[in-house]
């Protein structure tokens, strides 16, 4: 079966991508997931805070005594055994591109546009074959408005834009009060692909030592919803590529992101779970569906769930909305409701 899907520009031997995380860290895993069907990797991330901790560094050096520490550095941890810093960053790219021979996607993770942009630089001229960029934040700032936040990622996106010549795919999250708009703006600002969603991390509270527990769940299947209807939705309205990240575990998965209209599935949680050779299940499980319905290549089956068809999305939405509850609520009488 022919499983070719297009990506950022970027001809991916399969839709199957192996999102940021800990596994993309290490040389050796990255083969073996390459070996095992990823049709690209996404390196994890480089963190704004971690290239400013460095120059504050160096800084600090050259300034004996002068220091200029911003608040948020302090809450930072100490990063090197996760991806090794910035410097050995722009290694692990330049190393990770001569172990493979699939695309190397590099990632970067920050919030505002400051002089760290120029890393974007420098991991293209380590030969990255695209930059992602992850802005993860939690807007805390009560006089921030949604148009303030949105227009300064518009503006650290045209900055990276600017930086750098290879595809830049932007990684957000799915709190937008209008999002197809936030994602045209985005096509606007000549970024390629959009990473549909980031998973933010909720807190707990420690009621022993009344600490705040930053905890890490690995994903359920049931967080494939969300991108699997907003990629349903900007389908063949909004001209970018799009990949799928958040719960995506089995080939079924796979294949509702293609049929919605993913160009890429980008899978960490089940990785971590199972290892790489999960990747090997899924080549052959999407392939087997694809053949049962006789489809000649996964490109002819991909969007044709999307919404673009249904003439007004927002009144199939609505109407989605509604027969669901409806469904529900005469089930209930029934006695099946679940
Ligand atoms: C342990 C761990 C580390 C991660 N590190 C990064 C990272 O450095 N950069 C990034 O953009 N996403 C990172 N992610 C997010 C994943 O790339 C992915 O988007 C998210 O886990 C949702 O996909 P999944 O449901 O397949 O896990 C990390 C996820 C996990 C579980």
């Amino acid at each position: 079966m022919d499983l070719r899907s297009r990506y950022l520009g970027l001809e991916l031997a399969s839709p199957l991508v192996a999102s940021a995380s800990p596994l993309t860290a290490d040389i050796e895993t990255l083969k073996r997931l390459e070996q095992a069907g990823a049709a690209a990797v996404v390196l994890p991330s480089l963190f704004e805070e971690q290239i400013e901790h460095d120059s504050v560094d160096l800084h600090d050096t050259l300034e004996l005594g002068a220091h200029s520490f911003g608040e948020a550095l302090t809450y930072f941890p100490e990063m090197d055994d996760y991806n090794t810093g910035p410097g050995r960053y722009v290694e692990h790219v330049a190393a990770a591109k001569q172990a493979l021979s699939i695309p190397v996607i590099a990632s970067i993770n920050g919030v505002t546009p400051g002089g760290w942009v120029r890393y974007a630089e420098l991991l293209q001229e380590a030969g990255a074959d695209a930059i992602e960029l992850n802005v993860y934040a939690v807007e805390t700032d009560a006089y921030a408005s949604a148009a303030s936040v949105e227009d300064r990622t518009l503006r650290l996106v045209s900055r990276v834009r600017g930086a750098v010549t290879v595809p830049l795919a932007v990684k957000v999250g799915p709190y937008y009060t209008a999002f197809a708009n936030v994602a045209q703006r985005l096509a606007d600002a000549r970024a390629d692909g959009l990473v549909l969603f980031n998973r933010f991390l909720q807190p707990d509270i420690d009621l022993e030592t009344l600490s705040v527990k930053p905890e890490l769940h690995l994903s359920s299947r049931d967080e494939l919803r969300l991108p699997l209807r907003w990629i349903a939705i900007l389908t063949g309205r909004v001209p970018i590529s799009l990949a799928a990240t958040s719960g995506a575990q089995t080939a079924d998965d796979v294949v509702k992101l293609v049929l919605a209209g993913a160009d890429a599935v980008m899978i960490a949680s089940e990785l971590l779970r199972r290892g790489p050779d999960l990747l090997t299940e899924l080549t052959t499980g999407v392939s087997g569906w694809l053949e049962e319905r006789e489809y000649a290549s996964l490109e002819q089956a991909k969007g044709s769930m999307s919404q673009a068809a249904c003439g007004n999305a927002q009144a199939f939405e609505r109407a989605q909305y509604v027969r669901t509850l409806v469904e529900y609520q005469s089930a209930g009488a029934r006695g099946q409701a679940r």
